[in-house]
This record gives C-alpha cells, structure tokens and sequence, in this order.
C-alpha cells in the first residue's frame, strides 16, 4: 500500500490544528503508521527542503520550519500521495480548492499549515529521512475492508 509523509508545520501547531489535520486524513480513510512530534533541528530542516536551496524564500522557509514544534507523521492508503495532496489543497492557499486545509485555514504561501509528499519516490526519501525503519507501524484496522476491498 501506498504511503506518504505528511507535517504538521509549525503555524499548524500553533494554531491548534494538528488534530483537524489528522482527524481529516483519518476520516479520508487513510491509516496512520507513524507519528513523531518534534522541535526540528536545521540540519533536518536542510536536508528536508534541499531542494528549494538557492529560492530567494529558501531562509526564510528555514526559519519557519525550524520555529516551533511539528508533527511529523507517515499515512498509509490507495494512491496516498495523490490523495493526501488532494485533501492539503494547493501551496498557494488562495488557488487551494474548497474544502481542502489551505482553503479552509491559510491564507498565506509561507504559512500553510502542511506540507505533503508530492511523488512515491519523493515520499520514500522523506520517510527514511524522518523515521528509523522500526518507528513504521504495520498493523491492521478493522475497517480496512470496508475502505481499501475491492469487488
Ligand atoms: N514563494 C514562496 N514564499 C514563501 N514560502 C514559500 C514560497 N513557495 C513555497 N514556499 C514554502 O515552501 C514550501 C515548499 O514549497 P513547495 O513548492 O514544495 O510546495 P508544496 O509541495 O505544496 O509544499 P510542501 O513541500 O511544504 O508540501 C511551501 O509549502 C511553502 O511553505
Ligand atoms: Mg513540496
């Protein structure tokens, strides 16, 4: 099955959003498998989002990341990274769809609550990054069937 990385940022902590966040992943259907809440090191937060290195945003979005504590969890599902950057809405809170978590509480791109995992492979790194192989939890839920069977 399908996984993906997914952040509490920092303004989302603060905010008090962390558990509209995950209670939205939740009822989406996805499966928690790790979760870690942490004050980000900047070695982390560098290696993390190396590849904006250079942006002219690239130290201010350090700062940011690095500011308070984050949540930092992995989500399990059908088509997770598709599905997880669905639900976050667009980085830009004001092109973000309806209904989605940046519409629904960002206005701002440097402030946008989340952030997500936009490829497997992208999520595959991230998740290595983050968690030790033995902080994954596979486990069954008991609505699994009536989520992810088929007919
Ligand atoms: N122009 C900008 N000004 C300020 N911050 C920005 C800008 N562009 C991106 N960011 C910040 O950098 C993050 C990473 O940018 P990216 O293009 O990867 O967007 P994303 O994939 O939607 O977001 P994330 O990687 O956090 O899920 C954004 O979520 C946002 O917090
Ligand atoms: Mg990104």
């Amino acid at each position: 099955m399908e996984r993906t990385f997914v952040l509490v940022k920092p303004d989302g902590v603060q905010r008090g959003l962390t558990g509209e966040v995950i209670s939205r992943l939740e009822k989406r259907g996805l499966k928690l498998v790790a979760a870690k809440f942490l004050a980000v090191p900047e070695s982390l937060a560098e290696k993390h989002y190396a590849v904006h290195k250079g942006k002219d945003f690239y130290p201010g979005l350090i700062r940011y990341i690095t500011s308070a504590p984050v949540m930092a969890m992995v989500w399990e599902g059908t088509n997770a990274v598709a599905a997880v950057r669905q639900t976050m809405g667009a980085t830009r809170p004001w092109e973000a769809a309806p209904g989605s978590i940046r519409h629904d509480f960002a206005l701002e791109v440097s402030r946008n609550i989340t952030h997500a995992s936009d490829s497997v492979e992208n999520a595959a790194g991230e998740i290595a990054l983050w968690f030790a192989e033995n902080e994954l939890v596979d486990w069954q839920q008991c609505t699994d069937t009536w989520i992810f069977g088929k007919n």
